[in-house]
């Protein structure tokens, strides 16, 4: 009887795994598991077998049954999922037409502003950025348009507080990087900005800048006109003329206006230039010395130009659209004239990004002195005792003598390298002055200075013989 269980095993793991449909396991479960089954068999016949050795048949017998019954749930779902493969698989119909995927596009002012900062970057200029909300000092007060200057009621903005505001110009941009930097300065700052216009279509009370800067010494008017020229002549054709008319802004002297030839009827008089044949593009100037003074520059030794265009006019008049509102009302019918079969990358060329890290490359490095650099006050300190935190298994209690009349408690997250043992009596780099912050509820104060190296935190030690609290600089 034994071997007849063995037996049955085999036989049935065998046909079940051989079946190929579930018509032929429903008859394999009549076949070992049904009333006048294989298994029901041995069960009845358990009365002839010895009294010793019945309940171990019995056991076996039903350990079968139930192995027999799982091994027919296990085919039968492997038989049902092939099944929906094969019939999904008939259902697949090859000539319907493939969905194209919707690919984004760059923006047509971005876009501008990408060909704007290639010519100017291949002129050698850097690409700076400044905040969009301004002090007052920086969008009218150092570009020498105090507060009753007739200037400003023509730049009416949106302000935050009595002194700040959203930036009317980026021409602010030009003071920031001034003040941190010393010349020679080529700089360019394309960004947005905001004024309380009235929208019609060609104002808006959004919209964006690009700035310029040179500052060495020598610099000319002759200076300013060849580079504008280079850059219409790039942006627009080589046979784009330009040309300068008087003008003023407060932070320029001379100041003008710059016109390029008209695109559409080459100078001739049309709509579009009123019939004058040129076109306004921005304004630019020599930087008054007023404000060489407010940076800190001597206007004896050095010298400047300036210049400033609306991104939204160069767009509009390189693609001849009519309405500046377009720009902004997201309409995916306008924007995907611009975007369609033109990634990102043939636009940002590789040539551009070299070039950027070139000029990085060159530019001084300044050593700034760390007092007025940084408040950060750090120490060194002995590590008087350590525990492990608990249910914590990457942190650290210290107590670390800073030369303060008691130690200072610090919670670090390097358990996973240091035992506490191993760190009394280690010589830390700590950040003293944070505030007090709590760390798994245990207060903290002040931070270990580490590293990673293969995911573990390597503390920073040093072998300098100083006393505890010595300040690192
Ligand atoms: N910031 C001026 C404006 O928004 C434009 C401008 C004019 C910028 C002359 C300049 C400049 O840098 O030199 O109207």
């Amino acid at each position: 009887m034994f071997e007849k269980v063995q037996q049955l095993q085999s036989e049935a793991a065998k046909a079940i795994k051989e079946a190929k449909n579930i018509e032929e396991l429903e008859q394999l479960n009549t076949r070992f598991l049904g009333r006048k089954g294989a298994i029901t068999e041995i069960l009845r016949g358990l009365g002839s077998v010895s009294v010793e050795e019945r309940p171990l048949l019995g056991q076996q017998a039903n350990q079968l049954k139930t192995e027999i019954s799982s091994m027919l749930d296990i085919k039968k779902e492997e038989l049902k999922s092939t099944g929906t493969k094969a019939s999904s698989l008939s259902s697949l119909d090859i000539t319907v037409p493939g969905r194209k995927l919707a690919t984004g596009g760059i923006h047509p002012l971005t876009r501008i502003r990408y060909e704007l900062e290639e010519i100017f970057v291949s002129m050698g200029f850097t690409v700076e950025h400044g905040p969009e909300i301004e002090t007052d000092y920086y969008n009218f007060e150092a570009l020498n348009t105090p507060a009753d200057h007739p200037a400003r009621d023509e730049q009416d903005s949106f302000y935050i507080t009595d002194k700040h505001l959203l930036r009317t110009q980026t021409s602010t941009v030009q003071i920031r990087v001034m003040e941190t930097k010393q010349p020679p300065i080529r700089m360019i700052a394309p960004g947005r900005c905001y004024r309380r216009d009235a929208v019609d279509a060609t104002h808006n009370y959004q919209f964006h800048q690009i700035e310029g800067l040179m500052v060495d010494k020598g610099i000319t008017l002759g200076d300013l006109k060849g580079v504008l020229d280079s850059l219409v002549k790039a942006m627009f054709g080589e046979d784009c003329k330009t040309r300068f008319t008087p003008h003023f802004f407060p932070f320029t002297e001379p100041s003008a206006e710059l016109h390029m030839s008209c695109l559409f009827c080459k100078g001739k008089g049309c709509r579009v230039c009123k019939n004058s044949g040129w076109i306004e593009l921005g304004g630019c100037g020599m930087v008054d010395p007023e404000v060489f003074k407010h940076v800190g520059y001597d206007p004896e030794v050095y010298s400047g130009f300036a210049f400033g265009f609306g991104i939204e006019r160069i767009a509009m008049l390189k693609y001849g659209i009519d309405d500046i509102r377009l720009f902004f009302d997201n309409d995916i019918r306008f924007l995907k004239q611009f975007s369609e079969g033109q990634p990102v990358k043939e636009l940002k060329s590789e040539e551009m990004n070299k070039k950027m890290e070139d000029i990085e490359k060159k530019e001084e490095t300044h050593i700034v002195d760390y007092d007025t650099f940084s408040k950060l006050d750090i120490r060194v300190g002995t590590v008087v005792s350590a525990e492990k935190v608990e249910k914590a298994d990457k942190l650290l209690k210290l107590q670390i003598d800073i030369g303060e009349e008691t130690p200072r408690q610090v919670v670090a997250g390097i358990a996973l390298k240091y035992t506490p043992e191993e760190m009394v009596g280690k010589r830390m780099i700590l950040l003293t002055n944070l505030e007090p912050r709590k760390i798994r509820g245990i207060e903290s104060r002040g931070m270990i200075l580490a590293a990673t190296a293969d995911n573990l935190p390597i503390a920073l030690t040093t072998d300098e013989p100083v006393p505890s609290g010595s300040r690192v600089k």
